[in-house]
């Protein structure tokens, strides 16, 4: 379910003509849906609807202040992983107590900072982190409520880059080891072990791991009762996988329907972090073609956005759905390459793609880019971050300025020895 659809063959989001926004704001530039955004949250709230859990919006997917508000004020916490994140949570007015804390590296500055917000929890990922946390909340006279992210080594079935719950993988710890740090936590006297979280990868299109997941959890939560170790959270992740071509992922109902009986046995308080299901298909990146160039041997349609407005590509060799603005009917199609301008044979948007017919000044839709799009992003090339904009029915509001070429070098500086002075 998304609100960017064809009408009378041109591409509208909600009530607005893609292209419209395209000749007022410039491309490239990413245009959000508000209501497919909200829907997003509220579906998956509404299929956990009989545990209502707290579900922390993992901000990592798309960060943008204006989604993580209008997230936060429909109840939704978030899952950060730096200081910066930490940041922006706060500058949304996200209530401490909904924001979750993950990451393999967390710094003692970073670390700090989370403990005087008091926040719900960190998820611990090793020993060594763990005891850090310990030793600067004694510093701070504080506890630090932690939650200990397990690696239950299962195959989510995802690109391996984005597989995190592989025994293989630096996330967590083995079930074994979280044992006895759990058992030896009981004596840490400025720690205090609130849950267990996993999350063991991204765009997981079937329930059958996290199933096999949570069973082990399951499990390993009976041995610590029997231990004499109760917790209060389970905190299972995001991960859900969204259609960006031809999957068929779970829907939330049905993935509820699967994790449903497996977490009402624990009788714990259930956390979920999802990024790409929510944000995921909430927005486009809307690009012009700048040149249609032939070779011997393929057809290379030239675009105004690179691997630094998106790097999904590139990266994973990711499929963006590609869709013309303005559709024409019975439009003829060739087989292109669709690539940014960017110095990389590697700045590619789509390969052997079989599309209408594009001219040069056509623009086009890179669809399902709301995740992982605008927060890859980098200045490659001294290349200008894309504007957002938010489109609510018929409104439109800038979310980010497009940065300026002085934006780009706003931080550096030329020491005076070369100037010769
Ligand atoms: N929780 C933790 C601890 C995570 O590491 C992640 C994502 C999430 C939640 C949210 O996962 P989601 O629901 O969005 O799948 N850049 C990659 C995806 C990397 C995911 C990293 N961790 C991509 O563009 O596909």
């Amino acid at each position: 379910m998304h609100e960017f659809k064809y009408s009378n063959r041109q591409l509208y989001c909600e009530k607005i003509r893609v292209e419209e926004l395209a000749l007022r704001f410039g491309t490239p530039l990413y245009v959000y849906s508000y209501h497919t955004l909200i829907g997003h949250y509220l579906k998956l709230k509404e299929a956990f609807k009989e545990i209502d859990p707290l579900i922390c919006y993992s901000v990592k997917a798309n960060s943008n202040l204006a989604l993580l508000k209008a997230l936060v004020d429909k109840g939704s916490g978030l899952d950060i992983v730096s200081g910066g994140e930490l940041f922006r949570a706060i500058q949304v007015g996200c209530p401490a107590a909904k924001i979750v804390y993950a990451s393999v590296g967390k710094t003692d500055r970073e670390i700090e900072e989370a403990l005087a917000r008091g926040i719900l929890f960190f998820n611990v990922e090793s020993f060594p982190e763990l005891e850090n946390i310990n030793r600067i909340a004694s510093k701070l006279h504080k506890t630090a409520s932690v939650a200990i992210r397990i690696n239950p080594d299962v195959e989510p079935k995802t690109h391996k880059f984005i597989t995190t719950g592989k025994i293989t993988n630096k996330f967590g710890i083995d079930l074994k080891s979280a044992e006895k740090i759990l058992l030896r936590c009981m004596s840490y006297p400025n720690v205090n072990i609130s849950g267990l979280h996993i999350h063991i990868g991204s765009q997981i299109t079937e329930s059958a791991p996290f199933v096999a997941a949570i069973t082990k959890m399951v499990d390993f939560i009976d041995r610590l009762k029997t231990k004499g170790l109760s917790i209060e959270y389970l905190n299972i992740g995001g991960g859900l996988g969204i259609i960006y071509d031809r999957e068929s992922p779970q829907t939330a109902q049905k993935f509820a329907h699967k994790v449903l009986p497996l977490l009402k046995k624990t009788g714990l308080r259930i956390i979920l972090e999802p990024g790409r299901f929510i944000v995921g298909n909430a927005g486009i990146l809307v690009t012009r073609v700048l040149y249609v160039k032939s070779t011997p041997k393929k057809k290379f349609v030239i675009v105004d956005a690179g691997m630094n407005d998106l790097i999904r590509p590139a990266l994973y060799s990711a499929y963006h759905n590609i869709l013309p603005l303005r559709a024409k009917e019975e439009a003829r199609r060739e087989k292109v390459d669709i690539v940014g301008p960017i110095c990389e044979s590697g700045d590619f948007i789509a390969k052997e793609r079989r599309l209408p017919v594009v001219r040069e000044g056509g623009y086009l839709a890179v669809m399902g880019t709301g995740a992982y799009g605008f927060s890859m992003s980098s200045n490659y090339n001294s290349r200008r971050r894309p504007q957002e904009v938010l489109v609510i029915k018929d409104k439109v509001f800038i979310i980010r300025k497009r940065e300026s070429y002085s934006d780009l070098v706003r931080n550096e500086n030329i020491p005076a020895f070369l100037f010769g002075l």
